[in-house]
């Protein structure tokens, strides 16, 4: 078994995890936030989306929050972009990346983006020919690639139908997500596998939601596979509010013990990742969703 020796981490907190929130958070601290994530050493930062505020308003501040990043050459930052509407308001905003975001499963396409799995590719296609003329990168999300709020489980086939869409519009790359958590290793290997078919495995990450406490077996998983890029969340936010009861992504502080005990290179100072966390959990006075975080904190202090 060979695994890699370095992996890529994307934090998607600011926008995956605080997308999810009820109560609003100041643009102040979303700005704080990734600031102290790239301070940590993240080198990919989700930031925001461009979505209606009708549909997410805690994402309604999207264009205050990437102006008042002071952003670093080394550091990636993305934002979603569901429509044409959407990437005009995000090109404004000078995002290195826009990520499409669509669904294996029919049911979650239309209650989430509100329309089919053919019409969304209809609205993704001139998003991304226009980001690729613009010299922008393109990701595309795939929700529901092990199951489904609304279908129950989610067929590997459906999920190659979809990657193949995404791969004919110039997706560059893809996120195999567990938008709802319910993914166990063999049944993630499997939605892998059939993104393969028309991916690399240098062109996939795994986006993996942590609701049944699978998420660290399941990145484990994809390690074994050879992917090497990951999405999670410092302290473990996140969440759709389009997939009722779905818990937060894997928390990045927990993927990134697991790695470094791996002897996998991250770039991620741990401690200062930590530090990130216990600040976005205090501004939202709530306990961190990971256990590492917590265990590191209570030894600080013991
Ligand atoms: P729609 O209602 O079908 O859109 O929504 P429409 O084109 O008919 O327009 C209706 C209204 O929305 C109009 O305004 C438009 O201007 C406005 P009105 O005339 O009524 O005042 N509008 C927009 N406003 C701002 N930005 C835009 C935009 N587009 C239309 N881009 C739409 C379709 C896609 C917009 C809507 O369904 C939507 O915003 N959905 C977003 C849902 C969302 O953000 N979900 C969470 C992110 S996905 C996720 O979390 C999963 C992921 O983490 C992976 C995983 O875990 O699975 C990525
Ligand atoms: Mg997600």
């Amino acid at each position: 078994m060979s695994l890699p020796s370095k992996v890529q981490l994307i934090d998607v907190g600011p926008r995956d995890g605080l997308q999810n929130e009820k109560q609003p958070v100041p643009v102040a601290v979303k700005i704080e936030l990734v600031h102290r994530l790239q301070a940590a050493g993240l080198k990919e930062i989700e930031v925001t989306s461009f979505v209606s505020p009708k549909w997410v308003p805690q994402m309604a501040d999207n264009a205050e929050v990437m102006a008042g990043i002071q952003r670093q050459a080394d550091v990636r930052y993305s934002v979603l972009t569901p429509n044409v509407q959407g990437f005009e308001a995000a090109l404004q905003t000078r995002p290195d990346e826009i990520v499409v975001f669509g669904a294996a499963s029919e049911a979650f396409s239309r209650k989430n983006i509100n329309c089919s799995i053919a019409e969304s590719i209809e609205r993704f296609a001139p998003v991304v020919q226009a980001a690729r003329a613009a010299g922008i990168a393109v990701r595309g999300a795939m929700s529901c690639t092990v199951g489904c709020p609304y279908e129950g489980e989610i067929a590997p086939e459906r999920v190659a139908y979809l990657a193949g869409l995404m791969k004919g519009i110039g997706v560059q790359r893809v996120d195999v997500a567990d938008t709802i958590g319910v993914g166990t290793p063999l049944k993630v290997q499997r939605a892998i596998e059939a993104t393969l078919q028309h991916y690399g495995i240098d062109q996939i990450s795994g986006h993996f939601h942590d609701t049944y406490g699978q998420a660290l077996s399941n990145t484990y998983a994809a390690l074994q596979m050879g992917v090497r890029n990951f999405q999670s969340s410092v302290a473990g936010l996140g969440g759709c509010p389009y997939a009722k009861g779905a818990t937060g992504n894997v928390a990045t502080e927990d993927v990134v013990y697991l790695l470094q005990g791996l002897g996998i290179d991250t770039g991620i100072d741990l401690d200062k990742l930590v530090d990130a966390g216990a600040f976005i959990s205090d501004h939202l006075s709530r306990k961190s969703n990971s256990r590492v975080a917590t265990a590191i904190l209570n030894k600080r202090t013991a």
